[in-house]
Parts: structure tokens; C-alpha cells; sequence
């Protein structure tokens, strides 16, 4: 099999916020693939960020891929919104409330689909790989989170590396990890096989954005 490209989706939420245009634009000069962005309602996970009005603001700065990470409840609800909004990765996670009972989940999928937008399933660090299996052929991207969502800046989980193995053996679309992404862990997943690496304090907290993309990138 040829190697994937590596793809680096810096988190806007580690960004500063007061300056977002111009973070935006730096970090799309120093190399960046797509932009990772963090929706949460404060219900499936403890923390509140932005919501579609933002996300077009984003989209308005931006000239890379917009993917949007959503961290809801109800992600059903809300795929419209952010469709419209410009994503064009949406992810939903595989535990939401929202989309309990298979049919809920591939509604979900199939709507992202029909508006030209791919689609994404995303599981938390403790949910199995299994869990994913019915959705295969619906998916081009499954976001495996190697740090309980929630909040940017924790340390990786290192539960994530065998599961994205695993997806791997059964899926040739794309596969993002997220939490904790650094030079070294980017590294671990890389070689399991993921080829997005989603990555927030690592390249936003470093002097050199260019610098901090080009060693996750394996080139530095
Ligand atoms: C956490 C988010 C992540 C977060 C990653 O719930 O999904 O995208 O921003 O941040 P770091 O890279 O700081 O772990
Ligand atoms: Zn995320």
C-alpha cells in the first residue's frame, strides 16, 4: 500500500480567539491541511465553545477545509446548521444521545452526504472500535479521540493506538486522532495507521507554527 499523505488539522480551540482571522491565516501559511474546529453544547461534554455563527465567520477567513468536530447531544439537530455554516467535514459522535438506535446514526450520515459535505464518526476513548462497524461504507472519516473531550491540553491516552490499528484492517477512508497530538504521540499514530493528526496546543503553543507542522509531519 502507498503511504498516505499526512494531513495536519491544527484545533482552532487552542487558538487566540481575539485575534482569529489573522491565527487563521498563520496557521494556513505555516502549512496547515484543514482546520479542526470544536462545537460543544456543555451536555456531552462539560465545556461550551461556538456554534454555527462562528463556524462562518471561520469560513469567511479561510481557504483550507473546514472540520468541524461536533461534541453534542443532539448533533442530529444541528447538521444543517453547520452544513450551511461551510463545514466540509462534519463529524458527529457515535455515543451521542441524539443518534442512539442505528437508524438515527445513519440518518445523520446520509444528510451530511446528500449536501456534498463528508461525513464523520467519531468515538470517545472508551467506546470499542466495534461500535463503528455498521457505519463503514457511510464514512469518509472516523475521529478517534485519544483524550476524553471535552477540553484542549490534556495528555494522550494511549488506549487510542490499538483501536486505530484496528480501524485501520477494516477501513481505507480517513483516520483522524485527536487529543493530545504532539511530534511524538503524531509518530505512534501515524504508524498504526491513522493519517489525520488533529492537533491544538501542540501547534498553537509553539513558537513556530511552520515548525511545530513540519515535525508532525514527520519532516522537521
Ligand atoms: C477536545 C477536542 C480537541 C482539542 C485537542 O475535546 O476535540 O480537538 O482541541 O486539543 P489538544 O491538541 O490540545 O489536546
Ligand atoms: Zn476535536
Amino acid at each position: 500500500m502507498t503511504p498516505r499523505p499526512v494531513i495536519v488539522a491544527p484545533s482552532l480551540l487552542a487558538c487566540d480567539f481575539g485575534r482569529l482571522a489573522e491565527e487563521i491565516l498563520k496557521v494556513e501559511e505555516a502549512g496547515a491541511d484543514w482546520l479542526h474546529v470544536d462545537v460543544m453544547d456543555g451536555h456531552f461534554v462539560p465545556n461550551l465553545t461556538i456554534g454555527p455563527v462562528i463556524v462562518e465567520a471561520i469560513r469567511r477567513s479561510s481557504r483550507i477545509p473546514l472540520d468541524v468536530h461536533l461534541m453534542l447531544d443532539h448533533p442530529e439537530q444541528y447538521v444543517k446548521p453547520f452544513l450551511d455554516a461551510g463545514a466540509h467535514y462534519l463529524t458527529v459522535h457515535v455515543e451521542a444521545p441524539g443518534l442512539r438506535g442505528e437508524r438515527m446514526a445513519h440518518n445523520a450520515l446520509e444528510a451530511i452526504r446528500r449536501a456534498g459535505a463528508q461525513a464523520g464518526l467519531s468515538l470517545r476513548p472508551r467506546t470499542g472500535a466495534e461500535s463503528l462497524k455498521p457505519f463503514l461504507k457511510e464514512l469518509d472519516l472516523i475521529l478517534v479521540m485519544t483524550v476524553e473531550p471535552g477540553f484542549g491540553g490534556q495528555s494522550f491516552m494511549a488506549e487510542g493506538v490499538p483501536k486505530v490499528r484496528r480501524l485501520r484492517e477494516w477501513f481505507t477512508g480517513d483516520i483522524a486522532v485527536d487529543g493530545g497530538i504532539n511530534a511524538e504521540t503524531g509518530r505512534i499514530c501515524l504508524e498504526a495507521g491513522a493519517n489525520v493528526l488533529v492537533a491544538g496546543t501542540y501547534i498553537f503553543r509553539s513558537p513556530s507554527y511552520r515548525d511545530a507542522i513540519q515535525s508532525l509531519r514527520g519532516s522537521a
